[in-house]
């Protein structure tokens, strides 16, 4: 049996999840991961929050809680939004636990041994105000890149250039705000020059097998030769080496080791810890993950997103390499690109994002979630920057999911709910079907699936019991299975699942091209063995989506009364390939079936045009409109009313003020109002107005002012006077 473990990038625990985390390195693992557990292969799909660093550090700052707060908050959250989404990790760990400080330590002292580290004093940024180095997130400057004026101490997010901190032009301190001074400090350097002929025959390995965009940027690091770098910060968040053996204490104080040097080995310590529940569990033993860390005979794949690329494909694999004892190093690294949002860039200070514990508020249904899922696997930035639109969501869910996919399995599921109130048996006259079924299945599979005469040359005696509709369905879900699964293999999880769309295409033609409803009266044999194998095609389906529609498929096994086969979780039991089992007859016999349910509610034009206006609202203004909000109490206080006016004009020495008398039901009153820029006094005498009637007298150009009169303006100042809509109004009315 194959073993694959994967791994998708720890996320850092400083803030919510979007979806553009969510299209990079979590979905795709996700579909890899039950797509594989359903092939009955032995999987170990591990993540966890990245929770050091300054990451962390600065985000504790902005929200002036510890970083601990930050780290429990954001863990919990992004773990539950995960659980929602319907992702099936084997554990979701985190890096601030001590287990994994251990693991960290543990190389940090195993390469100190080994000389593949040395310790040097270096120039850095230090800010004079804070009293502290400056760790590369806390310095912002013009990428000598590119000159992008934003770019952090060691990384352009502009041109994806790394580069010593040094070399950043007008850096600025991100705590004080200053320009920085520069003063030397220690630190511990890995000698990844060391590594370079090991790394570069490495990827070259890989040459015929990784996506361009990885090699690209592994080689063009590899070109520029491998230097070594820092791997400890000075920071007082992160795992500490201060009582490393032969460490002078004064030489590690104040010192962490920097966050991609132990994060990375978090994927390991994670391992570690599930496996180590699973001992005390009396299931294995405490030491068997060193099956998937250190046995050639497992495969290892590590998900990320664009720009964690070299940390996986140099910086991981030259630890794995220089720790020894046989560990493993990265099979395949299918980076994605980026995704966008209605064709911008994702960008929480903006608030143009969409945060996934947002969406599942909003959506609260698992299968919207599916929705969600089925349109960002669509959408994957497999090869470039990809998009994300409300408007494609809605079509994908309304015009795929619900009207093609779910429409088979409802109107399958009713008809057989309704006529039969079960899987119906199969009539005498197909009481041979599942055997020619897998007659069927054996002929295609001695043929070839790039076969075009396959289908004209089915033998005559399985034509007997199967017409063409039927063989037509069967291929469809035989070579439709391969091909999704072909496609997954090769990390391509687009083409993936539109080939799933299309075996549910195929069983939507052959409905209809049965026509169960006109035989269920003319036929009832056939509309029984029709409807028969759409239920088969339904389960098939449901394994089949598993990897996409997890929620979906497991109403779909509760409604048929089955097993769930969603690849949520490894299978005890004998390892079975249930995907290349799904062009055969599964055994339904047994199962009774419950009212179906509609599986994906579709989505309203309303409801994009709600969540499109969200978009870019900024969250300062939605917290002033909170802070503006009163209650209706508050509002009985204003108390405004219809008032006639009477008399106007113009007040002596002011351009802007007219002086009005105003009858107001209960009497006159005089009113100063600034609108003598807008209106002539003619044009009011005469009109039913709106005033503030309990508004505190004031003094105006010496003359008294007793309430104010309501005026809409514009932008640009023009003004408009509130009226009533008929003329009729009396003076003294109220406003509600
Ligand atoms: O980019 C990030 O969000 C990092 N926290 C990814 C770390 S991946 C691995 F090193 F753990
Ligand atoms: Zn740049």
């Amino acid at each position: 049996m194959k073993r694959t473990l994967i791994t998708s990038a720890l996320p850092y625990a400083n803030g919510y999840l979007h979806l553009g985390h969510c299209a990079g390195a979590y979905l795709p693992a996700d579909i890899y991961a039950r797509y594989l557990r359903l092939k009955g292969e032995e999987v170990l799909y591990v993540c966890g929050s990245d929770e050091h660093g300054v990451a962390i550090t600065i985000a504790a700052e902005k929200e002036k809680v510890s970083p601990r707060e930050i780290i429990d908050k954001y863990h919990e959250a992004n773990k539950e939004a995960f659980e929602k989404f319907g992702m099936s990790f084997d554990i979701y760990s985190r890096t601030s636990l001590p287990g994994h400080h251990d693991t960290a330590r543990e190389f940090f002292r195993d390469f100190r041994e080994k000389g593949y580290l040395v310790d040097l004093e270096e120039e850095q940024f230090y800010d004079e105000d804070a009293n502290m180095f400056l760790p590369d997130r806390y310095v912002e400057g013009t990428c000598p890149n590119c000159g992008y004026d934003h770019a952090r101490g060691d990384q352009c997010d502009n041109c994806g250039a790394y580069y010593d901190q040094l070399k950043l032009k007008n850096p600025l301190s991100l705590v004080s705000g200053k320009s920085p001074v520069v003063r030397r400090t220690s630190h511990w350097y890995m000698r990844f020059d060391m590594f370079q002929s090991f790394l570069e025959s490495y990827i070259e390995s890989h040459a015929g097998d990784w996506k361009d965009n990885v090699l690209q940027q592994s080689r063009s690091w590899l070109k520029q030769g491998l230097n070594e770098r820092a791997i400890t910060r000075d920071l007082n968040w992160g795992v500490m080496i201060d009582d490393i053996p032969n460490i002078p204490p004064g030489k590690a104080k104040g010192k962490v080791l920097y966050v991609w040097f132990e994060a990375v080995l978090g994927y390991i310590s994670a391992t570690k810890e599930l496996i180590n529940i699973l001992a005390e569990q009396g299931k294995g033993s405490s030491d068997s993950w060193k099956k998937w860390w250190q046995d050639p005979e497992t495969r290892y794949i590590a998900f990320i997103g664009k720009d964690n690329i070299v940390f996986h494909t140099l910086i991981f694999p030259a630890m794995l390499h220089g720790k020894g004892e046989g560990y493993i190093l990265p099979d395949n690294v299918p980076a994605n690109e980026f995704l966008n949002l209605e064709g911008q860039k994702f960008s929480k200070s903006r608030n143009w994002s969409i945060d996934l514990r947002d969406f599942i508020a909003d959506f609260p249904e698992p299968t919207a979630n599916d929705s969600l899922r089925y349109t960002l696997a669509m959408n994957l930035p497999e090869t470039k920057d990809s998009d994300f639109t409300w408007k494609d969501f809605q079509a994908r869910t309304n015009n795929e999911l619900a009207a093609i996919f779910g429409n088979f399995v409802n109107r399958t599921l009713q008809f057989a709910y309704k006529n039969f109130g079960k899987v119906p048996d199969l009539p005498k006259s197909s009481k041979w079907l599942t055997l020619f079924w897998k007659n069927l299945i054996s002929y295609f599979e001695s043929s070839g699936i790039s076969d075009n005469e396959l289908l004209g040359r089915v033998p005559e005696e399985l034509k007997k019991i199967f017409n063409d509709n039927d063989i037509n369905l069967i291929y469809a879900v035989w070579k439709g299975n391969r091909e999704a699964g072909a496609f997954y293999e090769r990390f391509r999880f687009r083409d993936g699942v539109s080939e799933t769309m299309n075996i549910a295409r195929a069983a939507n033609k052959y409905f209809n091209d049965e026509e169960p409803w006109n035989s269920i009266k003319t036929d009832p044999e056939k509309a029984e063995k029709t409807i028969y194998i759409c239920c088969q095609l339904v389960r098939s389906l449901a394994v089949l989506f598993a990897p996409v529609t997890p929620h979906a498929s497991a109403k779909i096994f509760d409604t048929l009364g089955i097993e769930y086969l969603t690849g949520d979780s490894p299978k005890d039991d004998k390892s079975e390939d249930y995907w290349l089992q799904t062009a055969l007859p599964a055994d339904l016999e047994a199962s009774k079936l419950k009212e179906p349910e509609l599986l994906f509610a579709k989505i309203e034009d309303e409801t994009v045009s709600v969540q499109q206006a969200k978009l870019g609202v900024k969250i300062e203004e939605k917290v002033k409109d909170v802070q503006k909000l009163i209650s209706i109490e508050d509002f009985s206080g204003i108390h405004l009313r219809t008032a006639k006016v009477l008399k106007a004009e113009k007040v002596h020495k002011s351009k802007k003020l007219l002086k009005l008398l105003v009858d107001t039901g209960e009497g006159e009153r005089q009113i100063i109002a600034g609108i003598a820029q807008h209106y002539e006094p003619e044009q009011l005498t005469g009109k039913t107005v709106i005033i503030l009637a309990n508004l505190q007298p004031a003094k105006l150009m010496g003359l008294d002012s007793y309430g104010m009169l309501l005026a809409a303006s514009d932008k640009d100042g023009k003004l408009s006077i509130l009226t009533t809509d008929t003329e009729d109004m009396p003076p003294g009315a109220e406003i509600h």
